[in-house]
């Protein structure tokens, strides 16, 4: 840098990111075509086309309702944000766990008692603090791009609003607030539930921030209130594991009495919450059983919490962030969705995880002075006066424990190759598991489905993601060959994989670039009814209402750490899919409903297994276009005979 130069200098962090751009219009709508055909009938998809092609023709409806949403992006910064925000969160009436909050494992903890937990969780806020601090200075490193495009600036955003939001339940639709922007100062509390009952916990004592010795004294002041106070407290909690429409009502009962406003809002305003969890009751890390099993019961604990008679009530869901914390060393997180992705909570665990292994001494360095006179931890008081209120627990523990019964999930490492495999191969990771994905639902259902895969939008201001779609005809024409519904050589099988690969690809960077279809038929869709036009036919159209079911959710949430993310399927007949390419193994968190007779996470997992291997043994045998097996029968891309011959 030159001498006088310095200041001088403009820090490119600081410029505002390029706006989320609209996609031509043509390009998304050819794109749709291409997204609903693998799924379709022939005459279902001739009836689409004809319908995606009225909405496109010149001058026509579509590109009237285009121009519109070109002079609508002009004003906002960026144009999908709400009607997103809307559509995928905050517009759902259906309950948030399992569906919509995901879970965070992290790996086991060595302690098995309430000793252990406690030490463990006053570490855990400590270090949450300890991040906390960089994010209200907002000083958090910027991001950039690492591919397609690497150092590119990515928006930080979404990090920023970890602590600082809530999800209030509303009758018609929920709402995202910010307790911070309201006149009210900034909250100093956590909130430590513990046997179904709240505390207050006070983080900031006389501007001093509470040390882990603090903490920790804290947290057993709150165990023993906890223990001796009730025999049966008022399950509260349960009540935010309902139907979004059925806990605001009940929220909008509770609301009468000012005791309970008082309560609600002490949650509503408070930093994260931590949950101090009673054990599943399952023995962990037996030596006889693979550890994938502590696995499935730690992901299980973090999703529901085990039903109503374990810690489903323990919970309060609206929160943005609910650290838990088992007896028996299990520990993790829930998170409600709508303000972040999994990238921001991901970049948190890996700092807490770093700060829980390094060792006393330095922490000691990092840590708050002891406050010698703590304010006890204050239990939050309820007045549930009416029988209504003992009913609508009633039904939401009943439908909290039907939930937590019916989730079928596994937890697997197939360790025989990470995404160092698909690299040698010239290939993307991201786009090779999710091939292998689609030949996995080919081969378990015999046909594809409406797949969907976060892309980040990070590149742009305020962006979250869009939907990446695996299903395709290049995926679909590899799994037949891959499931012995059509035959192919060697060489045609590979050159298939290597087209699916190749179209996978391009539509994923096409997404995060911006280019995605999803967002910009939704956007479509909600400016017409934002003008009160009537619903366009592309909209009415049931290929369009079933190409936004996904029986295949997928995610990449990428972590060096061996810990996890989980989530169940979000529609009944469907699988929850999230996996974590390393570099020598793949960790994948796999869900299903046990009521749905379809569908089955364990024949799921095993037929994964199998088309992994599948794959790179097709990609490792020898090969060339000389060695045709096919015996004149190949057909190929359609055509009999392909091009082997
Ligand atoms: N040959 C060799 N290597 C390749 C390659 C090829 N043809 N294509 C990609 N790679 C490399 C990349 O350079 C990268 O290298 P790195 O490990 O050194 O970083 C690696 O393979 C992974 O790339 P890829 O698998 O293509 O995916 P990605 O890391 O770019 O991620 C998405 C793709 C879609 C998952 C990502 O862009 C994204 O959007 N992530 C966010 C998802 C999200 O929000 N999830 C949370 C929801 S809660």
């Amino acid at each position: 840098m030159q001498a006088g130069t310095s200041g001088n200098v403009p820090d490119e962090t600081q410029k505002p990111l390029p706006k989320l751009p609209v996609p031509p219009l043509n390009a998304t709508l050819e794109k749709y075509l291409q997204i609903l055909k693998p799924i379709l009938s022939v005459e279902q998809y001739e009836n689409s086309r004809k319908i995606v092609e009225e909405f496109g023709r010149a001058g026509g409806e579509g590109e009237r309702l285009q121009q519109k949403l070109l002079e609508y992006a002009e004003t906002k910064r960026n144009w999908v944000y709400d009607w997103w925000l809307d559509d995928m969160y905050l517009r759902n009436p259906l309950p948030l766990p399992i569906s919509s909050n995901p879970g965070m494992v992290f790996p086991k903890q060595p302690f098995h008692d309430q000793a252990g937990q406690l030490k463990f969780a006053a570490r855990l806020i400590s270090g949450i603090l300890d991040y906390k601090v960089v994010i209200d200075a907002r000083a958090l490193p910027v991001d950039r791009a690492r591919s397609r495009k690497p150092g590119q600036l990515l928006c930080m955003e979404q990090y920023y609003r970890l602590f600082s939001t809530y999800r209030v339940p509303g009758i018609t639709k929920d709402s995202l607030v910010s307790p911070g922007c309201s006149l009210m100062p900034e909250p100093e509390h956590i909130i430590v539930i513990c046997r179904n009952q709240f505390f207050v916990l006070d983080v900031i004592v006389n501007f001093k921030r509470l040390s882990e010795e603090n903490l920790l004294t804290q947290l057993k002041r709150i165990v023993t209130i906890a223990m001796q106070d009730e025999e049966d407290p008022p399950p509260v909690g349960i009540l935010t594991t309902d139907g979004r429409h059925e806990w605001a009502a009940s929220r909008a009962r509770l609301m009468e009495d000012s005791t309970n406003r008082d309560s609600l809002d002490m949650i509503e305003r408070c930093i994260f919450m931590v949950c101090l969890d009673q054990s599943l009751g399952f023995p962990m890390t037996d030596i006889d059983k693979p550890i994938d099993q502590d696995d499935v019961h730690m992901a299980h604990q973090m999703l529901h919490g085990g039903g109503s008679d374990k810690n489903a009530a323990n919970r309060w869901y609206d929160k943005t962030m609910q650290f838990i914390v088992s007896d028996d060393g299990a520990a993790g997180l829930v998170y409600e969705h709508s303000p972040s992705e999994g990238v921001a909570v991901v970049q948190l665990i890996e700092h807490l995880l770093k700060y829980l292994d390094s060792d006393t001494r330095k922490r000691k360095l990092l840590r708050a002075q002891s406050i010698c006179e703590l304010p006890y931890p204050r239990k939050l008081r309820w007045k549930l006066l009416s029988q209504q209120f003992y009913d609508d627990c009633e039904i939401a523990k009943q439908k909290i424990d039907l939930l937590a019964e019916d989730l079928d999930l596994q937890i697997t490492r197939f360790t025989d190759y990470g995404k160092n495999f698909p690299k040698s191969q010239n290939m993307s990771p991201d786009a090779y598991i999710q091939l292998a994905l689609q030949v996995v639902y080919y081969r378990m259902h015999g046909h594809l489905t409406h797949t969907y895969e976060s892309a980040s939008l990070r590149r742009f201001q305020h962006g979250r993601v869009d939907n990446i779609r695996s299903a395709s005809m290049q995926a679909l024409w590899f799994a037949e060959t891959m499931s012995g519904k059509r035959y192919a050589t060697v060489h045609e099988k590979k050159q298939l994989m290597r087209a699916a690969i190749d179209h996978q690809t391009e539509y994923m960077v096409q997404t995060i670039l911006g280019y995605g279809v999803d967002c910009h038929l939704l956007g479509l869709r909600e400016l017409a009814k934002e003008l009160k036009w009537p619903t366009p036919a592309i909209f009415a159209d049931v290929a369009y209402r079933d190409s936004n079911l996904f029986p295949l959710s997928t995610s990449q949430v990428l972590t060096r750490l061996d810990c996890f993310m989980c989530y169940g399927p979000v529609v009944p007949n469907g699988y929850g899919a999230a996996y974590n390419p390393h570099e020598d193994y793949i960790l994948f968190a796999i869900t299903a409903l046990r009521s749905n007779p379809e569908t089955s996470s364990l024949v799921f997992r095993e037929t994964l297994n199998t088309v992994l291997l599948d794959m790179q043994e097709l990609l490792l045998s020898p090969s060339t276009n000389g060695d045709c097996e096919c015996n004149g029968h190949a057909e190929i891309n359609g055509k009999e005979n392909g091009e082997c011959h």
